[in-house]
């Protein structure tokens, strides 16, 4: 169990009625909480949770339309995220609790702070290095905007400039990533046809290639909901056409692909982990037509060649600046 749905379970009595669980972690809390319903942007822990818990936990940027008399946030680590998050669920919860619950080390002091906006804020629990905090929403702000919140920059590429929007809590939000750069420096030469851009964020890589290959298919693949939606806003003040998927991991990414280009995933949350990624390196092959490519964006320090060959084929490097390089790998 998630510590910060064990601090919850120790308040249970203030979560009878119904609830809206907000960017809830994928563990049995909704078995506890039977007319608690969930809110996910992560397209894996949706996944999970619609399994055990089937129909009672909807995936989107957007709360779902559902009479509930109190809402509970886990914290999530952007906080531009957390102030979108806090308004939207404010906006609905006029009269009624709002709760938010994290990890210290995530910055729940400092994020309940926000509260004060809506009305008296108090914590209620402190155990498990989380915090619960409550606030009865006595003002109620507007309905965000999510999309009047992206933010928009442009980009000055050889084909000409490129747009590109980001939501609150997307990767590199409103400015563009040294490691992304690089592999924009490098997309020549990749094997026309269908092609991945796996991990999209705000849509950067996806949208340079299709308008460099326009007659390759271009899909983008992310498993945040806020991603995707990210993605979609670049393609469309670029006038470009891609299809965008939300998933988690390779699996979820079609086959008889000419090319997969990722600037990977190496965090996720406030713990570090390469999951999603070296089960990329590792599954990339059967995603890949015969003459397929794989090429990416890595930090120097992760040490990624030995599995590609491994699984792949013969890893070249590219380029390596700094701190990046651009391995690139076709299917032996
Ligand atoms: C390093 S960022 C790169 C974003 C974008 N391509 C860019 O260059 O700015 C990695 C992206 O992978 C996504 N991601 C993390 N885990 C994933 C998973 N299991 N499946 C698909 N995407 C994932 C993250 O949401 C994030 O947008």
């Amino acid at each position: 169990m998630d510590p910060r749905s064990e601090v919850l379970l120790r308040q249970a009595n203030l979560f009878t009625g119904p609830l809206l669980l907000a960017g809830l972690p994928a563990d049995d809390l909704l078995g506890h909480f039977p007319e608690a319903h969930g809110w996910s942007w992560h397209a894996g822990e949706h996944s999970l949770l619609d399994t055990r818990f089937s129909g009672r936990c909807h995936f989107g940027t957007e709360p779902a339309a559902r009479d509930v008399q109190a809402a509970v946030l886990f914290l999530p680590k952007s906080r531009e995220l957390t102030e979108y998050l806090l308004n939207a669920l404010a906006a609905r919860m006029g009269g009624r609790e709002l709760f938010l619950v994290g990890e210290k080390r995530a910055g729940i002091e400092r994020a309940a702070k926000q509260l004060a906006a809506f009305g008296q804020a108090r914590k209620l629990d402190s155990a498990r290095h989380c915090q619960l905090w409550q606030v009865r929403v006595e003002h109620s702000p507007a309905t965000p905007d999510l999309h009047s919140l992206a933010q928009r920059y442009e980009l000055p590429l050889a084909d000409g400039p490129l747009q590109v929007l980001s939501l609150p809590g997307v990767f590199s939000h409103g400015r563009l990533d040294v490691g992304s750069a690089l592999l924009l420096e490098h997309l020549d030469d990749l094997p026309n046809g269908h092609i991945l851009d796996f991990g999209c964020g705000a849509g950067v890589l996806g949208a340079a290639l299709k308008r460099r290959y326009p007659d390759s298919q271009v899909t983008m693949l992310d498993v945040d909901a806020f991603a995707v939606a990210s993605s979609r806003l670049t393609l469309a003040a670029n006038a470009l056409q891609a299809d965008v998927i939300s998933g988690d991991g390779i699996d979820a990414a079609p086959t008889g692909l000419s090319a997969i280009l990722s600037n990977p995933p190496f965090h996720q949350g406030v713990h570090t982990h390469y999951q999603a990624t070296e089960h990329l390196l590792r599954q990339a092959a059967k995603h890949l037509t015969s003459t397929g490519e794989l090429r990416l964006v890595a930090n120097s320090f992760l040490k990624y060649p030995p599995l590609i060959e491994q699984h792949l084929g013969s890893c070249q490097t590219l380029a390596d600046a700094k701190g990046f390089r651009i391995y690139r790998a076709c299917k032996d």
